[in-house]
């Protein structure tokens, strides 16, 4: 034992820069909180893709795109439910994103890692699409819903659905397979937009995005 510092062994400059690399990257793939606030500004991507949960995160450019379409038809003061798309809240949470600022934003997520963003994370099984806490979330509240489903399945969009029309004033942007196109139109009147989804990851199905309002995602 001593209280000498020349008696503690001493990392090279190169190990040292080596060890905070490793040590950044670590907490960055693994660590969803690098946040200023409670309600926290997360990097997309930063939480690891769970294939068990049906988890397939947005390209960078294609959550930006949402984020702004979700601002644009918010309005300033509206706030937006963004259902199983923690992409996308994510990034209206970065402040990247102009007018983000402007609006509010929750995440209703089965994926309990969200539950980093406290009361802007609502747990949510669409198995039980009305499970959800009344006084945090009162009928029709939501300027704009955003939806991506776990599965592509006319059951799960059926339920899904009716979380939608519980949380929505009206306007509902939903993602998901163009094969669900059929259903999208019998349960929320949904039209396909040209607009192209992609994600980080090759899906072998084809995306599409569907609105009821006229959104310039339709002709884009
Ligand atoms: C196809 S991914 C959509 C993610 C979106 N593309 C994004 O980048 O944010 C489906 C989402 O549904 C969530 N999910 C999985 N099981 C669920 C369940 N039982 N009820 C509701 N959501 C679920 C996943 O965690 C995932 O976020």
């Amino acid at each position: 034992m001593s209280d000498s510092d020349d008696d503690i062994p001493a990392l090279s400059a190169d190990t040292m820069a080596a060890l905070q690399e490793f040590y950044n990257d670590t907490i960055s793939k693994n660590t969803p909180a690098a946040s200023s606030s409670s309600s926290a500004m997360f990097a997309v991507g930063a939480v690891e893709e769970d294939w068990g949960m049906s988890q397939f995160w947005y390209s960078d450019d294609t959550a930006t795109r949402l984020a702004e379409e979700l601002i644009r038809e918010a309005g300033e003061g509206g706030r937006i439910a963004c259902v199983s798309a923690p992409s996308v809240y994510q990034k209206l949470k970065q402040g990247v994103v102009e007018g983000s600022d402007g609006v509010s934003a929750v995440v209703l997520e089965y994926d309990r890692r969200f539950a980093v963003y406290e009361q802007e994370f609502v747990f949510y099984d669409y198995k039980e699409p009305l499970a959800l806490p009344g006084e945090l979330l009162p009928p029709q509240s939501f300027d704009i819903v955003l939806v991506d489903p776990p599965y592509l399945s006319e059951e799960c969009l059926s339920k899904v659905a009716q979380t939608v029309k519980y949380l929505t004033k009206g306007k509902v942007l939903l993602c998901t397979g163009a094969i669900m196109e059929e259903y999208a139109k019998r349960f929320l009147d949904l039209k396909l937009c040209s607009f192209l989804p992609k994600h980080n990851k090759c899906l072998a199905n084809e995306f599409r995005c569907f609105v009821n309002y006229p959104s310039q995602l339709l002709s884009s």
